[in-house]
């Protein structure tokens, strides 16, 4: 019998906390997969009073006998990911086996550089608001069909005539648009090198090896980061990141076909956040949006950047719900809101005075949108404590209702805390 595949991805615009989602069902899974984006994402994981914060590795490591996969849509900062792998090797929860795509892309210091160039070339109001770690520069690369994969680091001649080209179309680029110094061969060829005999005993096929696994009955788990309004394609683009975060991408970025999909788990989390530019029709800027930041402590895992927030918005969800055929939803972060007595959440958007139930990913379109919002009870009880969905106040377990109705959805885990036991687990 052919294994199960389950996809996880952000239904919101990322930070749902996808990491502590596949950290709860890790324990049942043989494989797990990171298919996208590269070391911009912040998994965080609590276990105990232990905090790991994955950016590139995927969030299974600590499980032991897993098998961990860095498949060909993510682009690999080796440093990063030799430096996440160290600290778990020290503190000896490095507990999986780990795989690293051939193909994945390699993020070279020169895609650092050029990334923060270019968002002060943008000035002020072009701004991306990019984590500024060489991602979007490295997918650029991949498109333009001049990128360095991991299985180039592996052999020298190829890495050097890759690299001697790169080279010279950046270092045009650094001094003749940017008025910088061009960057030295030699320093980035051995660099490289390193990084590749460092590399060698993880890289394989990840998609023959995902697909022996399900021959051999065994579970797979593809771990998304970021979120569906980031998509590059369904985001509301250009505010969006480089790869594909929907559950398509999935497929793509390990190398299975759309058909061995059997689940696609949707993480949202009970109110919305968003972290650099573009548009966030229930963005609230007062008291109410300070009071989630703070309490939700709405930090960035990767930057430290303060994230906005805002009410949770059922248009933009049930567009997540249709462009990445979401068939569950874990909803996390439910106690962030214990001790509101109303909440908000946005049914539809007034564009141009027409009442609109459909997202738009056209950011000058939805910039203008005004939320038409539904007021739902709160609940002045803390949920630390609730482990069953029976025990939720009843506001709480109306709340996850409301979600369940409105998007046609069953809610399948519930999040009443950073920890790995408040979790309330469904079915
Ligand atoms: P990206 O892929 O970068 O978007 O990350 P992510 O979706 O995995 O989000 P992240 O791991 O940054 O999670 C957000 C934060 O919320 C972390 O600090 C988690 O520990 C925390 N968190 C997750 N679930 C809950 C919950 O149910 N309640 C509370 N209070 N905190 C939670």
């Amino acid at each position: 019998m052919a294994g199960q595949v389950d996809v996880i991805i952000g239904a919101q615009w990322g930070d749902e906390g996808k990491g502590r989602v596949v950290d709860a069902l890790a324990g049942r899974m043989d494989v797990i997969v990171r298919y996208q984006g590269g070391a911009n994402a912040g998994h965080t994981v609590i276990v105990g009073d232990e905090k790991h914060v994955f950016h590139l590795l995927p969030s299974g490591m600590l499980y032991s006998g897993c098998l961990c996969v860095i498949g060909n849509g993510v682009v690999v900062d080796p440093d990063q990911l030799l430096s996440e792998l160290k600290e778990l090797q020290e503190k000896g929860k490095d507990r999986a086996r780990l795989l690293i795509s051939g193909s994945a892309h390699v993020v070279m210091p020169y895609h650092k550089v050029l990334d923060g160039l270019d968002e002060k070339f943008r000035g002020q109001d072009r701004q991306i608001g990019t984590t500024k770690r060489g991602i979007g520069p490295c997918y650029v690369d991949k498109y333009n069909r001049v990128g360095i994969r991991v299985e180039d680091l592996l052999d020298g001649h190829v890495l050097r005539e890759k690299l001697e080209f790169n080279l010279e179309i950046k270092n045009l680029l650094l001094s003749r648009v940017y008025d910088e110094s061009p960057l030295p061969f030699d320093d980035l060829y051995d660099k490289a090198l390193t990084w590749g005999k460092a590399l060698a005993p993880y890289v394989g096929d990840a998609s023959l090896l995902v697909d022996e696994a399900l021959g051999e009955g065994k579970s797979v788990l593809l771990e998304g980061a970021q979120g569906t309004l980031l998509d590059a394609d369904h985001g509301t683009y250009p505010f969006v990141t480089s790869s594909h975060p929907t559950a398509a991408g999935g497929c793509l970025g390990v190398g299975i076909g759309p058909t061995r999909i059997d689940r696609v788990i949707g993480i949202v989390k009970a109110y919305c956040t968003r972290v650099g530019d573009g548009p966030f029709p229930t963005e609230d800027q007062g008291e109410k949006g300070a009071y989630l930041r703070e309490k939700g402590c709405e930090f960035g895992a990767t930057t430290g950047r303060p994230r906005r927030c805002g009410w949770l918005d059922m248009v933009a969800l049930r567009y997540a719900v249709r462009v990445n055929g979401i068939t569950a939803i874990a909803l996390t972060k439910l106690d962030v809101l214990d001790g509101l007595s109303e909440i908000s959440v946005c049914t539809a958007y007034e564009i141009d005075g027409k009442k609109e139930r459909h997202f738009t990913n056209n950011s000058d379109k939805l910039i203008e949108a005004r939320p038409i919002y539904e007021t739902l009870p709160g609940w002045s009880e803390s949920l630390d404590a609730c482990r069953t969905f029976d025990s939720l106040p009843q506001a709480a377990q109306d709340y996850v209702t409301y979600i369940e109705k409105t998007t046609g959805v069953p809610v399948i885990l519930i999040g009443v805390g950073p920890k790995r036991e408040q979790t309330i687990l469904r079915g």
